[in-house]
């Protein structure tokens, strides 16, 4: 795993000069889920496919911008899902935008997770990494990574980051979300899954939804390179993650671009999407 970790380290640097120095331009092409592929999404996946494929330990890499999953070696244990740039139209208008990954042995559904990480690519650069803990480090000016402290949930927050069109959003998904502003919430939403989930784990807790929609009814978070890992690491935080009917770790896949609705937040916020959409 550390060699893992340091390769997450190695392409976090990559990318983040990257970001800083290239044009974001479109290539003309669409991924496996219909997004527009910028050039920063290319080359931050090709960053992260260099930094990855030499490693021992590595057996195949599956990334949202490849549509095939990636084999590496037969001998290698683990499996990178990966996002290597996720919510890379916000780099335009200079917001936060950030790599998702996560590390799976045997296969790729939630069980199989046995670290997840993410980068934000902000005013700072931050890495947060989950084993048994979830550890939160800050990039310093001598290009080294180092150790903030562990991030923890605690039992309710006051933060709602609601994502998704209203217009298409359930009725009874509406009156959750409008239920927590009534009762006092802010709303915090960038548009970016990495710097919206980040800044509820910094803050102590809240709510981040993606529903199902009429628009997106498998909703659009996908499940290998975001809800997985995010999943994983609000878990080991003290809090949870649901799909609105059950335990997101305990999903499986039948596509590596596969998508669901995700609600990620701590015990008190998840209590009341569990007791609204268990009457709906
Ligand atoms: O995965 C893409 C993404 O940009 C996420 O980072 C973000 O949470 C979501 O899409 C935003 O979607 P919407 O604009 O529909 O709220």
């Amino acid at each position: 795993m550390e060699e893992i970790l340091s390769a997450i380290k190695e392409s976090a640097k990559r990318i983040c000069a990257t970001i800083k120095d290239v044009d974001v331009g479109k290539t003309g092409h669409t991924n496996a889920t219909g997004d527009t592929q910028l050039k920063l999404d290319v080359l931050s996946d090709q960053i992260i496919e260099e930094c990855f494929s030499s490693l021992q330990s590595v057996k195949t890499l599956i990334s949202e911008e490849k549509d095939e999953a990636l084999h590496v070696r037969d001998s290698g244990r683990y499996i990178i899902g990966y996002d290597p740039l996720d919510g890379s139209s916000l780099v335009d208008v200079n917001l936060s935008v950030g790599s998702i990954f996560g590390i799976y042995e045997d296969g790729i559904g939630g069980a199989n997770l046995k670290c997840a990480a993410y980068v934000v690519y902000g005013p700072r650069t931050e890495l947060v990494i989950a084993q048994e803990n979830v550890e939160h480090y800050r990039l310093g000016n001598d290009g080294e990574f180092k150790l903030l402290g562990q991030l923890k949930l605690g039992q309710k927050g006051k933060l709602n980051a609601p994502g998704g069109t209203q217009q298409h959003w359930p009725k009874f998904h509406k009156e959750l979300i409008d239920s927590l502003f009534q009762n006092g919430y802010r709303l915090r939403y960038s548009g970016g899954m990495v710097p919206d989930l980040h800044q509820i784990l910094c803050k102590g807790g809240g709510l981040f939804s993606y529903p199902s929609t009429t628009d997106v009814p498998k909703g659009k978070l996908r499940l290998v390179f975001e809800v997985f890992p995010f999943a994983f690491i609000y878990e080991k935080a003290g809090g949870q993650a649901i799909d609105g009917r059950g335990r997101i770790l305990d999903l499986i896949p039948t596509h590596p671009h596969d998508t669901s609705p995700c609600f990620f937040g701590s015990n008190y916020e998840i209590s009341q999407v569990i007791k609204t959409y268990e009457r709906n």
